[in-house]
C-alpha cells in the first residue's frame, strides 16, 4: 500500500466550503464508539487547530497581500474541517471523559511514533514524553472514578492500561531543561518530520484544551489537577517543538503541514470502522491534496523551489492506533527513572544535588501536589485507587499497588530502586 498525494487530484479550493448544517455533524454515541475512533478524532482536531494557528502565524509574518489571501482561503477550509471533526464529540460526554480520550491519544499515538522513528535520539524524546502522559491517564482516571463514579475502562476499552507512569510530581522540571536538539528537515527522514509535527500538534491541543476547560470543575482538587497537568502539557509542547528544524522557511513548513494532513487522513481513512466518519476522512483527504498542491505552487512561485525534491516519493506507512501495552511496559521498566538536563536524558539519581531541577521542584510542589492528592483521596474514598492492569503487576517494583508489594517508600529514588 502506498500513496503519493502529489499525484492525486483534490477538490478545488473554492468548492471546499460547507454550510452550517454540514458542519454541525451528528455526534457519535459515546457508549458504542470505538475507543480508537475517539482517539483518531482527537488527533485530527489537534491537527486542524495547528493548521489554523500555523496559517495565522504565517500570515502575521507575510507582507504579500496575494499570499495572505491564499492563506486565508485555505485556512477557512481548515477551520471548517476542525468543526466537522470536533463536533463529533457528543454533549453527554463529560469534559473529564474527553480528557481520558486525550491522554489515551497521547499514550497510543506517541507509542506508535516511538516505534516508527528512525532516529535514536528522537525515539528517546518520544519514549520520555510517553511515560509522562501515561501517568496523566492514571491520575485523571482516579478523578473520574471519584467525581463521576465512572471507570475509565468504559472509555479506553481494554486497549490501553491505566497505572502509574513517571509520577507527575517528578515531571516538573526547570523550563530550560525541556529544549531538545533540533533535526534538520533536509537531513532527517521524512517520517521523522511527520512524527514530530503530529505529536507536537496533539500535545499543543491537549495544552489548549486543559488551559480552557481546566477551570470548569467545581471541586478544588479537580481544578488543581487540571492546572498541574496543563503545565506539563505546555512543557511537552516545548519538548516536541524543539526537535523540529528551526531553519525551515515558512513555505517549507506550510508544505510539510499540508503533507502531514494528507498522511494522517490517508492513514485514518484506512482504519476507521465507522462508515460515516471514514467518509469524512476521505473527503478531508481530498481537500488536503488541494491544500498541498496550493502550498507546493506557492513555494514554486515565491522561493523558486520544487517541493518534490524534499518530499518522499510516496507514503508507505499509515499511522495506526493499536494496542501498545507491551511496549509501554518495556519503556516503563527501562526508563521510568529518567529526567532531563539540557537536551540530554539521564537517571534522576545522576543529577548533581544542586541542580536547578530540585529548586524548581521545591518551588512548585510546595504546599501540596494535586496529582498525589487525587490518589490519596481515591484510596480513602474508594477503598483503593483505580487501575486497569490487564497484563499483570506493575513492571516497576516501586509503583506496584499496596497489594502487590509491602512497605512502599514515597521517596522517588528509593521507590524506583525498590
Ligand atoms: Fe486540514
Ligand atoms: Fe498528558
Ligand atoms: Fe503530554
Ligand atoms: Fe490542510
Amino acid at each position: 500500500m502506498s500513496f503519493n498525494p502529489l499525484r492525486e487530484r483534490g477538490i478545488p479550493i473554492e468548492k471546499q466550503f460547507r454550510n452550517w448544517s454540514e458542519l454541525n455533524v451528528k455526534p457519535y454515541d459515546k457508549d458504542t464508539v470505538h475507543p480508537f475512533s475517539r482517539c483518531r478524532g482527537i488527533v485530527m482536531n489537534g491537527i486542524e487547530v495547528e493548521a489554523v494557528m500555523f496559517s495565522h502565524n504565517m500570515a502575521r509574518h507575510t507582507a504579500d497581500p496575494k499570499l495572505k489571501q491564499q492563506l486565508a482561503l485555505v485556512r477557512r477550509a481548515e477551520a471548517q474541517q476542525q468543526k466537522a471533526i470536533n463536533w463529533l464529540i457528543p454533549g453527554d460526554e463529560s469534559t473529564l471523559e474527553v480528557t481520558i480520550g486525550y491522554e489515551q491519544v497521547a499514550v497510543d499515538l506517541t507509542s506508535w511514533v516511538a516505534q516508527h522513528e528512525p532516529d535514536a535520539y528522537l525515539k528517546q524524546v518520544y519514549d520520555f514524553g510517553l511515560l509522562e502522559d501515561f501517568d496523566h491517564l492514571y491520575r485523571y482516571a482516579n478523578l473520574l472514578a471519584m467525581t463521576e463514579g465512572k471507570k475509565a475502562e468504559k472509555i479506553v476499552g481494554s486497549l490501553t492500561e491505566i497505572m502509574p507512569g513517571r509520577p507527575t510530581i517528578f515531571e516538573h522540571r526547570d523550563p530550560r531543561d525541556e529544549i531538545r536538539r533540533p533535526m534538520t528537515a533536509l537531513a532527517a527522514d521524512p517520517q521523522s518530520v511527520l512524527n514530530a509535527l503530529t505529536v507536537m500538534a496533539a500535545e499543543q491541543q491537549t495544552m489548549n484544551f486543559y488551559m480552557t476547560i481546566g477551570n470548569r470543575p467545581q471541586e478544588p482538587l479537580a481544578r488543581g489537577l487540571y492546572a498541574e497537568i496543563a503545565e506539563i502539557e505546555e512543557q511537552h509542547v516545548s519538548h516536541y517543538e524543539s526537535i523540529l528544524d528551526p531553519t525551515a522557511t515558512w513555505l517549507t513548513n506550510l508544505v510539510m503541514h499540508e503533507y502531514n494532513e494528507c498522511w494522517l487522513y490517508w492513514s485514518f481513512m484506512e482504519t476507521e470502522p465507522d462508515p460515516r466518519v471514514k467518509a469524512t476522512y476521505e473527503l478531508h483527504l481530498n481537500m488536503e491534496i488541494e491544500h498541498l498542491r496550493i502550498a507546493v505552487e506557492l513555494m514554486k512561485q515565491i522561493e523558486n523551489r520544487d517541493a518534490a525534491e524534499f518530499l518522499p516519493k510516496a507514503l508507505e506507512q499509515p499511522m495506526v492506533f493499536q494496542e501498545n501495552k507491551e511496549y509501554v511496559r518495556k519503556v516503563l521498566a527501562e526508563q521510568v527513572n529518567l529526567t532531563s538536563k539540557e537536551s540530554e536524558f539521564l537517571p534522576i539519581t545522576d543529577l548533581p544535588d544542586d541542580y536547578r531541577y530540585f529548586d524548581y521542584q521545591a518551588k512548585v510542589n510546595e504546599g501540596g501536589v494535586p496529582s498525589e492528592q487525587v490518589i490519596e483521596q481515591a484510596r480513602k474514598q474508594l477503598g483503593e485507587e483505580y487501575r486497569l492492569q490487564t497484563e499483570g503487576g506493575h513492571p516497576v517494583p516501586g509503583l506496584k499497588t499496596e497489594k502487590e508489594r509491602k512497605g512502599a517508600s514515597t521517596d522517588y529514588a528509593s521507590r524506583l530502586a525498590a
